[in-house]
Parts: structure tokens; sequence; C-alpha cells
């Protein structure tokens, strides 16, 4: 299963690509995630990007091309992989193509999780990360500042303040949204409504997984 996931910034990608790891058994490949433990481990990479990702702006594409690269001829990805958060800009699916090829032939599906921007705000705002599991909630389930998951404390992402979420949005719209119409050309294109409660969302994707 090679699947990419598209959608606005919290459209729901990451979690929807967390039950299809444990449904598919296949990694999930969040950039954004590798991104922010470079950001936590301060690493020279994580020094170079904490600005950008800090202003909500993309990181360049010949970064994110190298590090997708090399995630992708780990052993993990043999079986597959979900793309969660790349490709996204017309280049870097360019790239994509380029290192899928070089793989060999994979039947890939793109899916877009659609939600309208202004429920994107109001979940942004809300959403809190556990700093021991990564398990994302919302205020509006867990009012707590602790995880359900493992008791571990809840932090809010630094680009989740409500001016950086719209410039998000913004490059959202400017630069990744063009990917729809190049993988409506490929073929490969599908949209689930991404409004619905997880498990309808993600019954969604089952069904266009198993098509
Ligand atoms: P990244 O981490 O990829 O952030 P994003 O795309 O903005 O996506 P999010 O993680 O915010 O949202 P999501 O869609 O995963 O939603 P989630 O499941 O968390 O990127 C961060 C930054 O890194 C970028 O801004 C950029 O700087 C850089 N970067 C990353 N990749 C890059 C690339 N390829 N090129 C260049 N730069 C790159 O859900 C959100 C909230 O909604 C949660 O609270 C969740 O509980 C809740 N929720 C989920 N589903 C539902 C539902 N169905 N109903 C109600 N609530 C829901």
């Amino acid at each position: 299963m090679h699947v990419i996931l598209l959608g606005t910034p919290g459209a729901g990608k990451g979690t929807q690509a967390k039950l299809m790891m444990v449904q598919y058994r296949v990694p999930q490949i969040s950039t954004g995630d590798i991104l922010r433990a470079e950001v936590k481990k301060a690493s020279p990479l994580g020094r170079q990007v904490k600005a950008v990702l800090d202003a909500g702006e993309l990181v360049s594409d010949e970064l994110i091309l190298k590090i997708v690269e090399n995630r992708l001829h780990e052993r993990d990805c043999r079986n597959g992989f979900i793309l969660d958060g790349f490709p996204r800009t017309i280049p870097q699916a360019q790239g994509l193509d380029g290192i899928l090829k070089r793989m060999g032939e994979m039947d890939l599906k793109a899916i877009e999780i659609a939600v309208e921007d202004e429920a994107i705000v109001k979940r942004l705002t809300a959403r809190r990360v556990c700093a021991e599991c990564g398990q994302m909630t919302s205020v509006l389930i867990n009012p707590k500042d602790r995880c359900e998951n493992c008791g571990g404390k809840l932090f809010q992402r630094d680009d989740d303040k409500e001016e950086t979420i719209r410039n998000r949005l913004r490059v959202y719209h400017e630069n990744t949204a063009p990917l729809i119409g190049y993988y409506q050309q490929q073929g490969v294109y599908h949209m689930v409504n991404g409004l619905q409660p997880v498990d309808a969302v993600f019954a969604e994707i089952q069904r266009v997984i198993n098509s």
C-alpha cells in the first residue's frame, strides 16, 4: 500500500495515518514529525529549520526531498508507506515521481482529506499533543493538561497559534492545493470528507484503499 495523504494543516492527516499504520502495518512518514524531532534535538538541521516551522512557511524542496528519499529506502518501507505532509509543492511531487520510478513500479493513491478553513482554525487552536507518547487530542475533548493515554504532559505546538495557522493555510492554498490537479491528471486522486468523526473518515479511507 503506497498512499499520499493530502489536505490542509489540521485536516486530520496525522490522526488518520496513525490508524492506517495499525490497520495496514506500513509506516507513517510525516515530514513535519521528522523536522520537529530535529528541532527538539537542536541538531544542525533542527537549528536551520526552526524559524521556518515557527512561521508556518515551507522548508526548501531540496532538503525535504533528501530527507524523504533516505527514509523511503529504509527496510520498513518495503511493503508500503503513508506519506503525511509530503509532497507539498509541485517540485516535491515531481521529485517523488523520480524517487518512486527508481524504486520500481508501485500502485500509488493520493487521498485528500477535505476540511474547510474555518473548521481548521477551530481544530488547530484547540489541538494539544502529549510530550511523552505523541498522542494528539483537543481541549474540546480533554480539557485537562494530562494525556488520557499515558498521563504525560500535554502541550500546544509552536505553530498552532491563530496567526500562524492562517499563514499555514495561505501557504497551503498557494503551494500545495495545485497537487490536487497534479494527481487528478495521473488518475490517482481521491477525496474523503474530513468533517466527519474520525472513525467515519477512516472508514472512507479504507474504502478508497480497498477499491
Ligand atoms: P506538518 O506537521 O505536516 O503540519 P500540517 O500539514 O500543518 O499538518 P498538521 O500536523 O497540523 O495537521 P494534520 O492534518 O496532521 O491534522 P491532525 O491529525 O494533527 O508540518 C509542520 C511544518 O513543517 C510545516 O508548516 C512546514 O514548515 C514544515 N514541513 C513539513 N513538511 C514539509 C514539506 N513537505 N515541505 C516543506 N516544509 C514542510 O489533526 C488536527 C487536530 O484535529 C487534532 O487536535 C485532532 O485531534 C483533530 N482531529 C483530527 N481529525 C478530526 C476529525 N475527523 N474531527 C474532529 N477533530 C479531528
